[in-house]
């Protein structure tokens, strides 16, 4: 959620926060804006909308200064106007903020009384005009802004600008990331390692708490108490952070692509001579349950994981959306094993779930894909997806490498558990090396899916139904469809179409239905006739045999390989991917960057 950078440069910085902000806009593109210090004086450019816009109106109204900040922007408080976009500015101080201030009409009516008014309607302005009071009063901007942050509640990662001081940057870090950069003469300050990966191949982290002085001599960093931090200073990796389309005219469509590489890489780091390859802290003994917690895409893993450990290793699953898990207060009793799940590893609720379960659970594990990540360091065990950067705003390539991490665990559990012997987890490990070649052979029938999606363009509705683990992936499905291509879109578990939504079904619903040829497949099947039978346009996804059996009277038929029926899931994630990328492009939707989304959801 929104995404900020600051240059203490040598050359120019406009065009370099430009840039970095480009590597954040996945993070919120509401609006967009930079300050900069230029012989002593703070002024700002800011425009609704892509970040192009911004770039636009720096062509007409250029902005001069070495000294800069950056912000991209998902709206929370404020409409997404020039008035409320970032930096925000009070007199001398010029503010970037990524998360939200939860006491700030508190602020806001202790400043009325000292007769400031605020400009715009966010709770970002609040931090500036608090700084400004500090500053009147003839306070130092760094005591002034130390005395700011004593005052903040929520969550925040900020970034301080001050008139007539072009060599200083003030940061601050509490529930959103934020990375400080080394370079030789200069600093750089960003919401993430992707951004700063151009600019240094140093970064230090700050912690929950931190506080930092930049100047172009190095950094100053304090902690939440004030005292003086030692972070350590790490390479970036520059494979990991790279960032390109690679010829693809999206960065979903490049994410979906390499999934059968990404995939074939976890399962080659988590397995070794034909056996888990797992840490050894990922230990079930005495485990009696697993919570796991998670939002969207990854909370859909999760209940995909729940059919494979209860079924594989008769581990009772319970599966919880965050922002429901951390208000409840549920009960952790002894023998619970947590597990969160998150590509970014930064999603405010799936964190404080997280923090929930600290001094609850037995043990408190995560699956992320940046290991860097808050939800990383605060768990016990933290494993990575290693499905590489993912850049669209949709989750694809995260979703299939959390699926296999999660069925690798389930079949350890299994293991441990004594419900499967070294025969059939040999067996389980061969048939998931069969997966990368699978995934490439359902990618061969893109063109096919390519047709379908311009057919479902003309949809108002559509329906995913899916039975046992394929249920969830009627959820994903329907999830898919509608943040790509803004329509409306539902996915049921087959068994429950006949108790409320086959009410919606006529002729103009097309129903994407997912249906292996597996041991409940007859019992899908009978479902789908319900629908045919009220002139539903059923879409069936299903192999071979699944085909031979029931494609008669479907609107189309997917075939995809026959697949070991604990892979289905994986395998089937692809097409529901494509069909609601090419759905999207069909009506010309914004693929990578859908409207009102972000990608790293750091607010609640
Ligand atoms: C949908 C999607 C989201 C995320 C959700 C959680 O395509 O990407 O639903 O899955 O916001 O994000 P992470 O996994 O970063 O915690």
């Amino acid at each position: 959620m929104c995404g900020i950078v600051g240059v203490l440069g040598d050359h120019e910085v406009a065009p370099i926060l430009v840039e970095a902000l480009k590597r954040l806009e996945y993070r919120g593109y509401d609006s967009a804006g930079i300050a900069t210090v230029n012989n002593g004086v703070l002024d700002r450019r800011r425009a609704v909308g892509k970040l192009v816009n911004l770039s636009d109106l720096l062509v007409h109204e250029p902005l001069a200064g070495k000294s800069g900040i950056g912000h991209t922007r998902w709206a929370t408080h404020g409409a997404p106007t020039v008035n409320n976009a970032h930096p925000h500015r009070a007199g001398a101080v010029s503010v970037v903020h990524n998360g939200i201030i939860e006491n700030y009409r508190e602020l806001r009516a202790e400043l009325a009384e000292r007769g400031l008014t605020p400009e715009t309607d966010t709770d970002t302005e609040t931090i500036a005009m608090l700084t400004r009071a500090y500053l009147n009063e003839g306070m130092t901007p760094r005591d002034a802004t130390e005395a700011t942050l004593k005052h903040l509640e929520g969550a925040f990662a900020l970034l301080f600008l001050f008139d007539g001081e072009e060599d200083l940057m003030i940061a601050a870090r509490k529930g959103s990331p934020l990375a400080i950069g080394h370079g030789n003469g200069e600093m750089f300050v960003g919401s993430d390692a992707i951004a700063l990966a151009p600019l240094t191949d140093r970064i230090t982290y700050l912690e929950e708490g931190d506080w930092a002085v930049v100047t172009r001599a190095g950094v100053e960093i304090f902690d939440a108490e004030g005292r003086r931090a030692n972070r350590e200073v790490t390479p970036i990796r520059q494979d990991s952070v790279r960032i390109d389309k690679a010829g693809y005219k999206h960065f979903m469509a490049k994410e979906i692509a390499e999934q059968p590489v990404v995939l074939a890489d976890a399962l080659r780091h988590y397995t070794r001579s034909g056996a888990l390859n797992l840490p050894d802290g990922l230990d079930f003994t005495g485990i009696e349950r697993i919570t796991m917690v998670a939002c969207g895409t990854a909370y859909y893993a999760c209940l995909v994981a729940k059919y494979w450990f209860e079924q594989i290793a008769r581990l009772p699953v319970e599966v919880d959306v965050a922002s429901e898990f951390r208000y409840r207060e549920p009960p952790i009793p002894g023998g619970t094993a947590s597990l969160f799940v998150s590509q970014s590893g930064e999603t405010a609720d799936t964190l404080a779930a997280l923090r929930y379960c600290r001094d609850k659970a037995d043990r408190v594990w995560s699956l992320v894909n940046v290991p860097t990540s808050s939800i990383a360091r605060e768990a016990d065990l933290a494993l990575p997806i290693l499905a590489g950067v993912e850049v669209s705003v949709a989750s694809t390539k995260a979703f299939t490498n959390q699926l296999l991490l999660l069925a690798l665990m389930a079949l350890k559990a299994a293991s441990q558990r004594g419900h499967l012997d070294a025969a059939g987890l040999a067996q389980a490990l061969d048939d998931m090396r069969r997966l990368p070649g699978l995934m490439n052979q359902v990618l061969t029938n893109e063109a096919r899916i390519e047709r379908l999606g311009d057919r479902l363009a003309e949809a108002q509705d559509v329906l995913f139904l899916g039975r046992g683990a394929l249920y969830p992936l009627a959820l994903e499905g329907a999830l898919k469809l509608k943040e790509l291509s803004y329509i409306h879109a539902e996915g049921y578990a087959s068994g429950e179409l006949k108790h409320g939504p086959i009410a919606l079904i006529d002729r103009n619903v097309p129903v994407v239905v997912f249906a292996p040829h597996d041991g409940l497949f007859e019992k899908t099947v009978s479902n789908m006739q319900e629908v045919m039978a009220r002139h539903g346009q059923v879409i069936l996804v299903t192999d071979p045999e699944g085909a031979r059996l029931a494609q008669e009277g479907t609107a189309a038929t997917l075939i995809l390989p026959e697949a070991p029926s604990l892979l289905a899931p994986i395998l089937y994630a692809v097409p529901a991917q494509l069909l609601a990328y090419h759905t999207a492009v069909a009506k010309g939707t914004d693929v990578d960057q859908p409207r009102n989304l972000a990608k790293s959801v750091t607010v609640e």
